[in-house]
């Protein structure tokens, strides 16, 4: 068994390839215990800390429903309402926050601030994205992918759009851990940074994953099992959308692009919230080959899975 009381997850780059397994194991149980009506009080007389800088519907949700569920008090903080960053540093309030509960979620800007939480408060702590990352919506798109195919290794995704923001550089980190076949499909200035990129070669050597950018919307798809797409613009940029739109258009996932992998196997897949008719259109959405609805539910799976593995 493996042992992850007292961790935070902070980037995938935290977990090894077996952990990560694990806790897909655990998601998997807790889904057919939620779907069979069993329930567990295995969070009683605990409590969480939901901190959000930014909005959300699925993460907050997800930890909200799950933590809730297992009998556990979850207590939800916007920036407007807690001294964070503005009356009180980040550490401060973390010390605070580790006296008082008995884990911390946090939604925000800076990959910083939730490290010095992590640091200071002394309990797990849980990226539930900032601008660099978003590991808790990995852990649910492959599940969701390990439902579909019976299995990771080899797997051939295509990741189409933003290739430089929190979701491709998750995806980038989880995919080559767990040794799939991943594509970046994006013009040359939206690729990831070259040093992720090279992190990621590393994983591939032993996890037997690929890794390729390309800026070829068909040529990036062929044969690709999974389709997967993000907004042109996160929280945060929206100020950059405009632009965006000029050099992201010839990226939009639309049926054409879907029948582009020559494949008939191949699902969709979107973190959400999505913009319809930018990144993908709304027949792709709304269409077979779309499993944006098993995904988003699986949030609240692996979410558990996170907390019942760390609390
Ligand atoms: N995918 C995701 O994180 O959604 P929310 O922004 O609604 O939490
Ligand atoms: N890249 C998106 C993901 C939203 C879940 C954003 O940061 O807005």
């Amino acid at each position: 068994g493996f042992n992850l009381k007292g961790r935070s997850l902070l980037t995938l780059e935290d977990y090894s390839p077996e952990e990560i397994k694990y806790l897909l194991s655990i998601a998997k149980n807790a889904k057919e215990e939620s779907r069979a009506g069993v329930m567990h009080q295995r969070f009683l007389g605990k409590t969480i800390a939901l901190i959000f800088e930014k909005r959300s519907t699925r993460t907050r949700c997800a930890f909200e429903t799950a933590f809730g569920e297992e009998g556990g008090h979850p207590v939800f903080l916007s920036t407007q309402d807690i001294q964070l960053g503005a009356k009180e540093s980040i550490e401060d309030t973390a010390r605070v926050l580790g006296r008082m509960f008995n884990a911390i979620e946090f939604r925000g800007f800076k990959q910083e601030t939730v490290e010095a939480l992590a640091k200071y408060s002394g309990i797990p702590v849980y990226n539930g994205l900032t601008d660099l990352y978003h590991p808790t919506q990995v852990l649910a798109d492959l599940l969701t992918i390990q439902e579909e195919f019976g299995t990771l290794k080899g797997v051939k995704i295509a990741y189409v759009g933003d290739g430089r923001n929190n979701m491709a550089n998750s995806l980038i980190i989880g995919c080559a851990k767990m040794g799939l076949d991943f594509t970046i499909v994006a013009p040359k200035k939206l690729w990831p940074e070259e040093k992720l990129v090279t992190i990621a070669k590393e994983y591939c050597k032993t996890s037997q994953g690929l890794i390729t950018l390309t800026e070829d919307p068909k040529e990036g798809v062929k044969d690709a099992q999974v389709i997967y797409t993000d907004v042109w613009a996160s929280m945060g940029e929206e100020d950059k959308m405009k632009q965006r739109m000029k050099f992201l258009s010839p990226y939009q996932v639309n049926q054409e692009l879907m029948k582009s992998t020559g494949r008939k196997d191949t699902i969709f897949l979107h973190c959400l919230p999505a913009v319809k008719e930018k990144e993908v259109t709304t027949e792709v959405m709304e269409g077979y080959q779309s499993r944006v609805w098993d995904q988003a539910e699986n949030r609240k799976h692996t979410i558990k899975a996170i907390m019942l593995a760390t609390i």
